[in-house]
């Protein structure tokens, strides 16, 4: 049997990583700014994050959901009290499509209504409904579509409030930054008009996390920046370390009732270990200040390098966009430079690493993107 080619890939086979770096098949160093799309949140191979999982796997891995799992709650009060949202209720999945889905199911039960207002350029995963929410005709599969969904500009208050006065809306999904669509940031001001709408039309306003959350930015969630709280927030990536788990964090106005959601796999005992050690690793080491420190410093310096056009997002949650010539740049810094970057089409380099990425790791970069820019 072959594998259903769905990826394109680069042709890099990584057999080794520590921190913010990974070695190839053929021992040659890389540093990793990518981080397998902002997933690893307190470095590769994390020793606290190794101990944790491996001292787990010696008492038991998996049990489902038929039993209680202490472990659950010892994850769901960690991450109230890192979040700053310690009265929210936690539901626990697989994955940032799934935290979504759920989401989205949870809000139209609590208001009986179908309406959900995304926005352009949105990604929020590729089960039914998350990517039916997702601006991208070419992932959704006809039995995937859905007349609910409509799509808005981002920031345009005036078309939100437009939104509400001719549908019954059930729910606002929104990415505090966009990662897919290229690094765009929601405006604090938007936010709070989303809060506000929400409010006034007991619509349910659900801030996808997935990508942007988990201290990336400089804050636990990056919406928190508009000073509002969500309903729900949906979260995955950073959340396992690359043990995969994800969850939504639930405002006490719902009320949760037996069958309503559930999961095989979510909130198994090693993916609450994984998570929980991931919160112990942000807090002991204030990960989330040096997430806004090191971004600081690198925006401020992306900023002063020549032909770039604009340098977009907060923390560590950086867009680089170049013009249409300077399109060799991400796949020069990675063969040539040995530097991993994401990207973003048309020609956007996005940068997601570890929240423990120092000062010397991101020299290293700006010293590398400068001699391209410059080249
Ligand atoms: C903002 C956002 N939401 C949801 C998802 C989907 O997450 P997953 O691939 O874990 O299903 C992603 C993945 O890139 C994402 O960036």
């Amino acid at each position: 049997m072959n594998l259903f080619d769905v990826y394109p890939l680069n042709n890099v086979t990584i057999v080794k990583a520590c921190g913010s770096y990974v070695w190839d098949d053929a021992g040659q160093k890389y540093l990793d700014l990518y981080g397998g799309h902002a997933v690893i949140s307190i470095g590769h191979t994390n020793s606290h994050w190794v101990k944790r999982i491996e001292e787990q796997m010696h008492k038991i891995s998996f049990y489902s959901n038929s039993i209680r799992i202490p472990l659950q709650q010892e994850l769901a009060t960690k991450l109230g009290e890192v979040s700053g949202k310690e009265n929210y209720h936690l539901f626990l999945c697989n994955s940032g499509a799934e935290a979504n889905e759920n989401a989205l199911k949870l809000a139209s039960f609590y208001n009986g209504r179908k309406k959900v207002i995304a926005f352009k350029r949105s990604f929020h995963g590729r089960t039914s409904l998350a990517v039916a929410a997702t601006d991208n005709p070419t992932i959704v599969a006809p039995v995937n579509e859905n007349s609910n969904i409509i799509f808005l500009p981002l920031n345009d208050i005036d078309a939100l409030k437009e939104a509400f006065i001719q549908n019954e809306i059930s729910s606002v999904i929104v990415e505090g930054i966009q990662g897919v669509g290229g690094i765009r940031v929601a405006d604090p001001a938007f936010l709070q008009a989303i809060r506000q709408q929400c409010d006034q039309h007991n619509a349910v306003y659900i801030a996808d996390s997935v990508q942007c959350g988990y201290g990336r930015t400089g804050k636990f969630y990056s919406h928190d920046y508009a000073g509002v709280d969500a309903d729900i927030y949906s979260m995955a990536k950073g959340m396992g370390n690359g043990f995969p788990v994800a969850g939504i964090a639930i405002s006490p106005k719902f009320h949760a009732k037996h069958f309503m959601l559930g999961t095989t796999f979510g909130g198994n005992h090693l993916a609450c270990a994984a998570a929980l050690a991931v919160l112990e690793e942000i807090e002991a080491h204030d990960l989330i200040g040096n997430a806004g420190e090191i971004g600081d410093y690198l925006i401020n310096e992306l900023r002063k390098l020549p032909s770039i056009k604009e340098v977009r997002g907060c923390g560590l949650m950086i867009g680089i966009e170049l013009p249409e010539e300077l399109k060799d740049v991400k796949k020069n810094l990675l063969f040539k430079h040995k530097i991993f970057t994401g990207e973003a089409k048309p020609n956007v380099i996005r940068l997601l690493p570890a929240l423990n990425i120092g000062k010397a790791e991101a020299d290293l970069f700006l010293t590398a993107l400068k001699t391209e820019l410059t080249a």
